[in-house]
């Protein structure tokens, strides 16, 4: 099969449109403070600036299509990020010495014209690849450019805010929660995580192939734990998130462009490690859920039909969760109810990442089929990783597959997640 030229316009047109998002996101942070690094085991703002281009030369230009490059030592420089190795760090991440902006902005522009303007045409003659086809190549450097919007913004958030501008962007919506959990009993049957290959034009190589699970009969919380139940389980001996400041005696949840105080933030969904989340679920006498027990809360019905989203099979909207944008910002939970799954329980995909207990491993029959791109996942699969599910505010819809699986360390503080509990 060859590449589908009909999925043409709206892939070019996705693309566009992620770039425009990430000079957006960019365009928050002053030209001349481009070269903080609030993540101090990550790079600077301007390594991102010049990796979202040199990704897609790396996987398009010379990966798939063997080119020779004429943007010659920038393609190096910036072809990969860091993941902190431990908590202390066992990585160094200093580069003494970054080239001038407007060389990485003009690096940046040139790759965004050759990729509309010659890349589709290349990658459209060839026959039989499995990276031509679809145009997977370009699905892969979309949706990288997307998830790292999400992963910048977790940098942007430790930026101090006067070294950052809001410019037009919402402020954050604040208040208490909407509704109160309740615990919700799903009986044993069926789950399904990933996909067949075959059944969608693109997915990263962990998505595949399809992995049918039994899942023991559990009950599990209609929404998340928010920041107002934490509270408690802090004057209990639990421990502060990393988000949360004291200032003049008053405490402040950080957001991207200001500190809203404790009281106003309380039906936000609390962001912690997954330690911390398992810490609080122990204490109220339960645990965390499995990536199959999540996947059959959100998917799964009562009559054993499985569901495209938790909502059922309409493309995602924003009346269904809290994700794509629409806020700056979670959202107090149980504002979405139009979200909920076919058991009743809200808030599965938006608004937070949901920790897991499961560590991020291989699916059975697991093929880094992306041979441009190997290491995505299998670079991954270490026991230190976890599953999370579901998405945030700053998740792009294109990201809310059912099959789509996201990661991180489990000590890593700074993912907009949320967990809720399994009795
Ligand atoms: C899949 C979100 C865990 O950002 O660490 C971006 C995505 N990989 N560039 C990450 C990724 C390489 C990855 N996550
Ligand atoms: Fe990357």
């Amino acid at each position: 099969m060859t590449a589908n030229p009909g999925e043409l316009p709206g892939l070019k047109a996705a693309l566009q449109a992620a770039w425009n998002r990430s000079d957006l996101i960019f365009g928050t942070v002053p030209d001349a403070y481009l070269l903080d690094r609030p993540i101090g085991l990550r790079h600077p703002f301007v390594f991102y600036v010049g990796h979202l281009p040199a990704f897609l030369w790396n996987q398009v230009g010379g990966g798939l299509l063997g080119l020779e490059s004429e943007t010659g030592d920038f393609d190096q420089l910036f072809e990969r990020g860091i993941d902190p190795l431990t908590e202390q760090g066992a990585v160094d991440a200093t580069i003494p010495c970054w080239p001038e902006l407007e060389e990485v902005f003009a690096y940046r522009d040139r790759l965004r014209d050759w990729a509309m303007t010659e890349s589709f045409g290349l990658v459209g003659d060839i026959d039989g690849d499995v990276l031509a086809d679809h145009f997977r190549v370009h699905h892969l450097v979309l949706e990288h450019e997307l998830m790292h919007h999400e992963t910048l913004l977790y940098m942007l958030n430790e930026q101090p805010l006067e070294r950052k501008q809001r410019g037009s962007l919402p402020p954050a919506k604040t208040g208490a929660a909407q509704g109160s959990a309740e615990s919700i009993p799903v009986p044993a049957g069926t789950a399904g995580i990933g996909a067949s290959f075959a059944a969608q034009p693109f997915g990263w190589d962990n998505e595949f192939p399809e992995l049918e699970v039994h899942v023991d009969a559990f009950a599990i919380d209609s929404l998340p734990v928010t920041v107002e139940q934490w509270r408690a389980f802090l004057l209990d001996g639990g421990t502060r998130p990393h988000g949360w400041v004291e200032q003049d005696g008053t405490w402040f949840v950080r957001s991207m462009f200001e500190l809203v105080p404790l009281d106003q933030a309380g039906g936000w969904p609390v962001q912690v490690s997954q330690a911390q989340a398992a810490a609080y679920c122990a204490w109220v006498g339960g645990r965390l859920p499995t990536e199959a027990e999540l996947h059959r809360a959100a998917y799964g019905s009562p009559d054993e039909e499985r569901r495209e989203y938790p909502w059922g099979n309409e493309t995602p909207r924003p009346e269904h969760g809290v994700f794509g944008f629409s806020s700056w910002s979670p959202e107090p939970v149980g504002s979405r109810p139009a979200g909920a799954s076919a058991w009743g329980v809200q808030e599965l995909v938006g608004n937070g990442w949901e920790w897991t207990s499961t560590p991020f491993r291989p699916l059975p029959g697991f093929e880094a089929w992306a041979r441009t791109y190997s290491g995505y996942s299998a670079d991954f699969f270490d026991d230190a990783h976890f599953v999370v599910f579901g998405g945030s505010w700053a998740t792009d819809e294109r990201l809310l597959r059912r099959s789509f699986r996201n990661w991180y360390q489990g000590h890593y503080p700074y993912v907009f997640s949320s967990f809720r509990v399994v009795r």
